[in-house]
């Protein structure tokens, strides 16, 4: 555990006091977990007005689909050793002037995107704002024309390749062909998780390739880990990183089975109108936060993990539940406004510090 919390804090290099602005951090935010701590209520927030933010999908748009409890909206993640700087979306428009950033994964990037464009609005609201679907609809993009920074998404569910072939749709945990398209953005946010144990018609694929060898099913965590394998070899043979920033956007955890908190019988997020009370969530880690882990720490090159697991665990009141266009039950995504701008603060401090 020693190495896994080392390799999680942060360490903030020397080129922040180089391009100063409001978001400069002391001494103790560069050397603090940004990731340990715990929820604390703040009438300050949120960051802002989602009803006001024209991007918002009917997915996570709860409030305009008739959330009453706004209780979720009033909390601010506090690191038990520092403090987290509030969002600035001025200083980050200007500090990332020139910059693309791009956010490569299935839904939960769709919903760390949307968030982080509805904070960026919020500080710009009458700016140039471009709003584009690009390759096909593969990629969303929104560009601050005024200052020159573009906010993209990739859809990928898997990162690795999905072939069309003869014997139908095969999943190819050794190839990463997008990496080309990817590579050549400033900061990546890459994302992967909730697809690889869907089986039935949800699967996207009906075959595996490994190896060379074509399979027709196998183990789903290793898979998995075969395949941000391949990604973080892809990192180290192709990435420039002291050009291209590259983050792991950590796995979202879902609330289903209230005795992962401690209410057996809940099966669902339904009634949750508060965070977890405690720092630590009682059914531990999932597997896969350790198998991401693992892989990162594999890679030679600079990579940052956005640690976000533990920190959202405890957040079983931050989903849609059925406040959503389609009333259908969903405790794995998250409404915006919401945790998802945790994320995104934390995503910004994460950038400045490496
Ligand atoms: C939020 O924005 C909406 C739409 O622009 C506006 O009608 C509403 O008054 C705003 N709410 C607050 C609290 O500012
Ligand atoms: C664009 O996407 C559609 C639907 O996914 C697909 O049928 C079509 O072949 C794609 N076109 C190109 C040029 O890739
Ligand atoms: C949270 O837990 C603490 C310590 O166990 C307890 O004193 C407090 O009353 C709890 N708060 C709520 C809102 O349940």
């Amino acid at each position: 555990m020693g190495f896994f919390q080392a390799i999680a804090t942060f360490i903030i290099f020397s080129q922040l006091s180089a391009n100063s602005n409001s978001f400069d951090l002391t001494k103790q935010e560069m050397t603090c977990n940004m990731y340990q701590g715990k929820w604390v209520y703040d009438d300050s927030f949120p960051l802002y007005n989602s009803s006001a933010c024209p991007f918002i999908r009917k997915e996570f748009d709860c409030i305009k689909y008739g959330r009453p409890d706004h209780l979720y909206l009033k909390y601010r993640w506090q690191p038990s050793n520092c403090r987290l700087p509030r969002f600035d979306g001025e200083s980050f428009l200007k500090r990332f002037n020139g910059k693309k950033i791009m956010f490569i994964g299935d839904s939960l990037s769709l919903n760390i995107w949307q968030s982080l464009i509805c904070m960026l609005h919020a500080a710009v609201p009458n700016s140039n704002i471009i709003r584009q679907e690009l390759n096909n609809n593969t990629i969303s993009s929104v560009e601050f024309q005024d200052y020159d920074v573009s906010v993209l998404l990739f859809h990928s569910l898997y990162l690795v390749d999905v072939d069309e072939e003869k014997i139908g749709r095969v999943l190819n945990l050794n190839s990463m062909k997008n990496g080309n398209l990817w590579k050549n953005n400033d900061v990546l946010v890459f994302n992967t998780w909730l697809w690889w144990y869907r089986r039935g018609p949800k699967q996207q694929w009906d075959y595996i390739k490994v190896e060379g060898k074509i399979v027709k099913d196998m183990d789903r965590m290793t898979a998995f880990r075969t395949a941000l394998t391949t990604w973080a070899k892809w990192v180290d043979s192709d990435v420039e990183t002291d050009k291209t920033k590259v983050i792991f956007q950590g796995i979202s955890p879902s609330h289903y089975h209230g005795s992962d908190w401690g209410e057996p019988g809940v099966n669902n997020c339904m009634k949750e109108m508060k965070p977890f009370n405690g720092t630590v969530y009682p059914v531990g880690l999932p597997e896969a936060a350790y198998a991401v882990k693992g892989v990162i720490s594999g890679i030679k090159k600079p990579v940052h993990l956005l640690d976000i697991t533990a920190l959202s665990q405890l957040r079983k009141d931050a989903h849609p539940s059925f406040y959503n266009a389609f009333r259908g039950m969903d405790c794995t995504h998250w409404c915006v406004a919401g945790l998802t701008d945790t994320w995104n603060e934390l995503l910004y401090l994460a950038l400045l510090s490496f």
